[in-house]
């Protein structure tokens, strides 16, 4: 949500920047742009839109001798779409660039005003340059300028400052938000996430929470909550800058869908010994598993829905009690902790602000905490008391493909390690549920990724429809919720996910002659049931696709259109059907001409409550 870029050196920082906020353009889209320091001061470009109307601005009045420079893409919170609420912010000597929020700015903008300030945009990070400016002004040094400022300041954010008078420094700090910094041959940079600065650099440090940066062309050092001096620890990254780019695909959407059978292997091998569910790399031992006697899923969105169908794994395999909460209502409305209770938080980005908020909402109950999550070294990972990553390698499209399918497959795999550490099952079915998942699953994927034709036919007669229906029944309700959302966040279209058997207590007053219903059924024992409720909605005029097990009987009776699931195990019909669904949003979205990777409003990184 909003991304921060930054970097001093001793080379050209314009090409940098625009270069990083192309690749951070997930993170929001809706205006961006660039401060930059030059022989004549800070100079400021920003305007409402993307990336590319930066660079036209940019090239209409291109910044010279300038090594030294911050920039900003932004998903509007404070403020709509304009270029008076773009960043970069100025107030007197300060500059600044901000993600989140500053949830007391209308009493710090009441203050400001007393004082004499007067504000050109909506935003809460202009009144920030101004609280920092006015400490800047009593203080005159930086560090304690910018601590005094954001004492003043609650909510979560970072911030990438430039001060007038402190020509080729660049300073940051994160309070809730994330930021990294990086070491180059050719200086030192900032950003939100690693991603914008694999073009440059692979030697990052993440600050911690509350910490100040301070870079020149030939220096970081970091300020600690206590006004201590220390230097960063350079990590090195695994990504490569390939990982971040499209690779020959016409959107990063469709190539995490293609990428998934590999991801789901690199997920699951590290955690196999023996064949059997081993998690003791992620510091998590057999013993800790058999202490389980509840769970509590926690995430947003599509992690949310993996919840969901982990959840009804974790049941069946492991028998033990899960259930799968909304972050954003946990605080409100916790559910019952009991002894031997783990929450597990799931996230891709592992900087989610809801997740995070529950995260931490639990761990000040006392309960342990688990972490599913993607990005590494996030905040989510961090502060959780263990955590697995998933491995899937960077995901760049706004709706999560194969992030949802790694949380999947670790659930599998944790429903496999508490099942067979309490000895709920046999070593053998350990064994065969973790084969199933990392051989029959990537291979059922390839096999639905080979009738993409079909599912574009499909796909042509959904795109016409503004109303679209999922159901399912069991693990196939909880899939067929996160079908609905890759539908509708991507194509536009309506798009509701109902439990099969509730249709008739209500929203079959809906189906009208034409109404497409995607039926999915990937469990033998529910198919009878499932199809009679297929019948009910066919019979009534629905376009019925039914995406069904290849060994169901006469499936085309009841459907207009079919598609039949590999049934080598139950791993390989979940996946396979997971892959049909996001085939079918994503060539439905791209006959109506959507912006797949970027969809409108949305961002990746939703770091607000
Ligand atoms: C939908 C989607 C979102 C995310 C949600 C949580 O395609 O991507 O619903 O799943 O915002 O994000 P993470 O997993 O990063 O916490």
């Amino acid at each position: 949500m909003c991304g921060i870029i930054g970097y001093t050196g001793n080379e050209n920082a314009v090409p940098k920047i625009t270069k990083g906020l192309s690749v951070l353009e997930y993170r929001g889209y809706d205006s961006v742009g660039i401060a930059a320091r030059t022989g004549n001061g800070i100079e400021t470009v920003k305007c409402r839109g993307r990336i590319g109307a930066l660079e036209e601005k940019l090239e209409a009045n291109p910044i010279t001798d300038c090594s030294c420079a911050i920039g900003h893409t932004r998903w509007a919170t404070h403020g709509g779409p304009s270029d008076i609420n773009a960043h970069p912010h100025r107030a007197g000597r300060v500059v600044l660039v901000h993600n989140g929020i500053i949830e007391n700015y209308k009493e710090l903008k009441s203050e400001m005003s007393a004082k004499g300030d007067r504000f050109l945009s909506e935003t809460d990070t202009e009144v920030a340059a101004a609280v920092l400016n006015d400490e800047y002004g009593k203080l005159g040094t930086p560090a304690e300028a910018i601590r005094k400022a954001i004492a003043r300041m609650t909510g979560s954010y970072a911030f990438g400052i430039l001060f007038e008078d402190l020509p080729g420094e660049v300073w940051a700090v994160r309070c809730g938000s994330p930021l990294i910094l990086a070491k180059g041959t050719d200086g030192y940079y900032l950003a939100s996430d690693m991603t914008a600065l694999l073009p440059f650099t692979k030697e990052y440090h993440c600050l911690e929470e509350g910490q100040l940066a301070h870079l020149t062309p030939n220096s970081a050092e970091l300020i600690t909550a206590d006004g201590e001096t220390v230097t960063p620890t350079w990590s090195v990254t695994a990504m490569t800058p390939e990982s971040a780019q499209k690779g020959g695909y016409p959107h990063f959407m469709l190539k995490e869908i293609y990428e998934q059978p590999e991801a789901i292997v690199k997920s699951v091998s590290p955690r196999i010994k023996g064949g059997l569910p081993d998690f003791s790399a992620d510091g998590i031992s057999p013993d800790f598993w058999a202490k389980v006697k509840n769970i509590q899923i926690v995430a947003c969105g599509s992690a949310t829905h993996a919840g969901l169908v982990g959840g009804r794994i974790l049941e069946q395999v492991a028998q033990v009690p899960t259930s799968s909460y909304i972050a954003s209502e946990y605080r409100y409305h916790p559910p019952l902790a009991v002894d031997g209770t783990l929450v597990v938080v799931i996230s891709q980005s592992g900087e989610t602000a809801d997740t995070l908020a529950a995260l931490r909402y639990a761990k000040q109950k006392g309960l342990p905490t688990l972490a599913i999550v993607n990005a590494v070294e996030t905040t989510i990972a961090r502060e959780a008391d263990y955590r697995i990553y998933t491995y899937a390698g960077p995901e760049i499209a706004v709706a999560t493909t194969k992030g949802y399918c790694t949380q999947v497959s670790v659930l599998y795999m944790i429903a496999a390690a508490i099942a067979h550490s309490c000895g709920r099952i046999c070593e053998a079915d350990a064994k065969e549920l973790v084969r199933s998942v990392l051989e029959d699953a990537p291979v059922a994927i390839h096999q639905m990724l080979e009738q993409t034709d079909a599912l574009r036919r499909m796909a042509g007669d959904i795109c016409h429809h503004e109303h679209v229906f999922y159901i399912g029944r069991g693990l196939d309700y909880a899939m067929s919720q996160e079908a609905s959302l890759k539908l509708k966040e991507i194509s536009y279209i309506h798009c509701e996910a109902y439990a099969a058997g509730e249709l008739k207590h209500g929203t079959i007053s809906l189906i009208e002659e034409g109404t497409p219903v995607i039926a999915i059924s990937t469990e033998a024992a529910l198919y009878d049931k499932t199809e009679s409720n297929v019948r009910e909605v066919y019979s009534r005029g629905a376009r019925v696709i039914l995406i069904c097990r290849d060994d169901a009987k006469n499936p085309q009776a009841s459907a207009d259109d079919v598609i039949l699931l590999p049934t080598t195990s139950g791993a390989a019909t979940l996946f396979a059907a997971l892959a049909a669904v996001q085939v079918l949003a994503y060539e439905t979205a791209v006959l109506r001409g959507c912006d797949i990777d970027r969809p409108r409003n949305l961002a990746k990184s939703v770091t607000v409550e």
